[in-house]
Parts: structure tokens; C-alpha cells; sequence
């Protein structure tokens, strides 16, 4: 395991990189087709729905969902720094509100959100993986907790919308859980700046359905696929650390 992609899973690093940065936005920048994407998923919620993000960071993501109508965003992160600095930043925008929060250990009441949203944040949980393919002990504890979390506070039918480049075979395996209780699909949405995002949808008290996922489940099998993946990758990378490394390089 690279020591050099262990830091996205730590606080310190983030406190740090915040105490000097103003806006860095993982996934790349042009919101524009993610916001597209993401109203029409949201359609059938009122705009004044609350909607809770978590690992916000200081991406324009939460403002940019104000400017698209959404009146009442709580922004959360880990960092005491980043969430200090978003909310002088936002002052004057009333409905953006801002909280230290662990995604792990979220304490709001059950069935509390209709709608959550989490962008690149799970990437960073798994970006010290050697592969893929499989999620180690430490990735899965910080996984596992954050989705038992998320799908206690979501309300019924309510939706959790997690933003990423990672694809399906990766990413669907981890999310298409019985025990969550919730349904999953994803959109692909095309964007001319960037790589393709990916963003899966969680919708609650659905029945888990994967009629036509069951190629990307298939795909997502980690012992057939790991032996070759770790002959063709170099595990110490920075691109492999995390893939999000690769945006901050070309596309900011
Ligand atoms: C890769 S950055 C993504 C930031 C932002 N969402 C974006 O898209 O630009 C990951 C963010 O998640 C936050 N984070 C990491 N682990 C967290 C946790 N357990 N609970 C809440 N926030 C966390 C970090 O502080 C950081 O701001």
C-alpha cells in the first residue's frame, strides 16, 4: 500500500491542505452536465427538500445546487477547517448551511434525509487500495459504516446520490447491498472536459433489483480480474492511488 494515498483517509492531511486552499474540485471542473444529470434525477423532489452533502470539501457543488433551485443545503465534512472556511466563504447564502460531520458516525436521527449526496469522498476511503478490484479491511470498515449511515438517515424513498468516475463493475458490487435496503442504477453522464462521471443512485425501500446490471456484477468479480490487474499495474502510482489524482493533473 502506497503511504502516499493513506492520506486521503486522514483528517490531519485534510485540516492541512485546507489551511491554504480555497476551492479544489475532485471529479474536475464544469459542473454543468453533473447538475443536469443530477436535476433530472432529483425531478420529482421538491426544490425546498433538504439535502444533505457529505465530504463536501470546498467544491462549488453545494452552490451550485443553490443556483439550480435547491433551497436547503447542509454541507458536511470532517475537517473543522474546511467546514470553517465554507462558511465565511457562504455567509451571505442563507440556504447553504455547514457542519463538521463523520460520514461514518453521522449523528442525525433516522429516516431524517430525502435526498444525500456524496462526491469523490467514498473514492478517498479507497484510493490506498492495491487494486480495484478488491477493497481491503480498513477501506471496507470506513465503507461499510458510511452506508449503514447513510442508509439509516435516509427517509423512506429517499435518494443517495454518490458522484465518481469509478465504473460500474468497480463501484456497483459495493454499493448493491440486501442488507442496505435500498435499489441501485447509475447514469453515466458525459462531460467535454472531463472523463465520463459516474453517478449511482440509491433509492430506499426499494427492492434490490439487478436485472441488467448482472454484467457489471459479473465483470466486478475480484478473483477472477485482480491476478491480472496487479501484472499490468504499478501498485505505488499516483494515478492508481486514487484515481481522482488524475483530475487534479489534467483538468484543473
Ligand atoms: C476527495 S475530497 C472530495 C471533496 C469534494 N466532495 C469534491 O468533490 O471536490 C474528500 C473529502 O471528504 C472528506 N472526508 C474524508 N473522510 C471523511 C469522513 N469520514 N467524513 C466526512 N468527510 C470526510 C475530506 O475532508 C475531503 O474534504
Amino acid at each position: 500500500m502506497s503511504d502516499n494515498a493513506k492520506k486521503y483517509s486522514d483528517v490531519n492531511y485534510w485540516n492541512k491542505r485546507y489551511e491554504s486552499e480555497d476551492h479544489f474540485e475532485w471529479l474536475g471542473v464544469g459542473h454543468e452536465p453533473l447538475l443536469d444529470e443530477m436535476e433530472h434525477i432529483l425531478s420529482s423532489f421538491p426544490r425546498d427538500t433538504p439535502v444533505l452533502i457529505l465530504g463536501c470539501g470546498n467544491s462549488r457543488l453545494s452552490v451550485d445546487l443553490l443556483h439550480r433551485g435547491f433551497t436547503d443545503i447542509l454541507s458536511t465534512d470532517y475537517s473543522r477547517i474546511c467546514i470553517q472556511n465554507q462558511r465565511a466563504q457562504f455567509a451571505h447564502e442563507p440556504g447553504l448551511k455547514w457542519d463538521v460531520m463523520d460520514m461514518t458516525r453521522i449523528p442525525l436521527p433516522d429516516q431524517s434525509f430525502s435526498i444525500v449526496i456524496e462526491k469523490a469522498t467514498i473514492d478517498g476511503f479507497l484510493a490506498h487500495e492495491p487494486s480495484p478490484w478488491r477493497v481491503g479491511v480498513e477501506a471496507k470498515e470506513l465503507l461499510d459504516a458510511s452506508l449503514r449511515e447513510i442508509s439509516r438517515i435516509l427517509k423512506p424513498h429517499g435518494r443517495f446520490l454518490s458522484v465518481t468516475f469509478r465504473q460500474p463493475h468497480f463501484r456497483l458490487p459495493l454499493m448493491a447491498r440486501m442488507d442496505l435496503k435500498w435499489n441501485v442504477s447509475f447514469h453515466e453522464v458525459l462531460s467535454p472536459n472531463s472523463f465520463h462521471f459516474y453517478i449511482y443512485q440509491m433509492t430506499k425501500d426499494q427492492p434490490l433489483d439487478l436485472s441488467g446490471l448482472e454484467h457489471f456484477l459479473r465483470l466486478g468479480d475480484a478473483s477472477q480480474n485482480d491476478n491480472d490487474y496487479q501484472r499490468v499495474a504499478s501498485s505505488d502510482s499516483e494515478d492508481e492511488d486514487f484515481v481522482m489524482s488524475i483530475s487534479s493533473n489534467i483538468l484543473t
